[in-house]
């Protein structure tokens, strides 16, 4: 097994690093100069639709939240998203002009699977965003975009996130594309954004390093809240989670301008924020929120292309000029720190305790 992880500590670690090369390979023959392709897809599919409905679990669940924002944002259709789970028991009205796109990355969660039987008795149209081909869910739903990921094999899902993150924002420009909702520059401009996320995920010795050496700051305390606005909102809880399944401390997911309403309460030097603060995206209404629990005392580490003086540690990032940019760089800066706190601690990253890979059962 250690052969196989090809001098990497973790298979967690090894998938990290390739984040670069499957992202390549996720967008390899989906972009045009001027096109999103999608040969998978039938262009019919499309036809009739006027909603979106995203369901998964867990991190995939993370990947439906916040590409929500860019279905609204960029594919300018209506949107809702559901936990599974949830969405199972609570007899929702649904509806045919919906999509019912179902994230998954083994394609067998019970739960995602039961949702998704759902919606095509319903007679809805569905579609699979997956990365197992020849999964049930694959064979079950109407369409399928594969994420090209390769196999995952630490329990922390960390290079699915970020292909399904890609196919899902790829799909948010089809959807515009198709709808013709979108004009020719900001199509372009988009593609151009996209191709360049392989490289911006490419972890750097100095940014890693630097991780490392900073995580030995934050093994104890009262627990973790990891905060954004907007898409990064998503990426916080998506952080917390991380850290949560392998390093077995308390972390949430908060959006930042919500913390005043309760969560700063708890606000002491032993509580550990992780602020998410991308340049491009509300930076400074989330350095307000930031400052408010900096004057409380709370301990913050911020994420940032933008120093950050109230900062007590500051993990920087390049300067981009997107916000999509940001996104994937900063979802590596997470999953490397909750790694290396993990690590600190002494625990299996590939194998946490009381967690499988797959969940079959409901
Ligand atoms: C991710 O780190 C988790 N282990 C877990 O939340 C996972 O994302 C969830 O169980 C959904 O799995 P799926 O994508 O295979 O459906």
């Amino acid at each position: 097994l250690s052969a196989q992880k090809e001098g990497f500590r973790f298979f967690m670690e090894k998938e990290i690093y390739e984040q670069s090369e499957v992202l390549s390979d996720t967008l390899i023959g989906r972009l045009a100069e001027d096109a999103i392709l999608f040969d998978e897809l039938n262009p019919s599919l499309l036809e009739g639709i006027n909603e979106i409905k995203l369901c998964a679990c867990g991190t995939s669940y993370h990947a439906a939240l916040a590409s929500s924002y860019l279905f609204e944002r960029l594919g300018k259709i209506r949107t809702s998203v559901e936990i599974a789970s949830e969405l199972r028991y609570k007899e929702p009205l649904l509806c045919t002009d919906t999509l019912f796109v179902v994230i998954s990355q083994s394609g067998e969660t019970a739960d995602t699977l039961e949702t998704l039987k759902m919606a095509k008795a319903a007679g809805l149209k569905t579609l699979v965003v997956c990365n197992v081909d020849n999964s049930s869910m694959v064979r079950e739903a109407d369409a399928a975009i594969l994420t090209r990921a390769g196999i995952e094999k630490g329990v922390a899902s960390t290079k699915a996130f970020a292909t399904q993150m890609a196919v899902l924002w790829m799909f948010s420009l089809y959807v515009a594309q198709t709808k013709d909702t979108i004009d020719a520059e900001t199509l372009r401009k988009q593609i151009g954004l996209l191709r360049e996320v392989p490289a911006v995920v490419r972890v750097h010795d100095d940014l890693h390093e630097r991780i490392r050496r900073l995580s030995k700051r934050y093994l104890h305390g009262h627990g973790f809240f990891f905060i954004g606005r907007d898409i990064f909102f998503p990426l916080a809880l998506e952080g917390a989670l991380k850290l949560k399944e392998i390093s077995y401390l308390h972390a949430e997911g908060y959006p930042s301008g919500e913390m005043k309403h309760g969560p700063i309460a708890l606000a002491d030097p032993e509580l550990f924020t992780i602020a998410l603060m991308p340049k491009n995206l509300l930076y400074d209404k989330t350095k307000s929120n930031v400052e408010e629990l900096s004057a409380r005392d709370a301990t913050i580490c911020a994420i940032s292309d933008v120093p950050f003086e109230k900062a007590d540690d500051f993990i920087p990032i390049a300067a981009h000029d997107h916000y999509m940019l940001e996104f994937f760089e900063t979802m590596v800066v997470l999953q490397l720190l909750s790694m290396e706190i993990a690590i600190r601690l002494g625990n299996d990253v590939d194998m946490p305790r009381n967690l499988a890979k797959s969940v079959t059962v409901e």
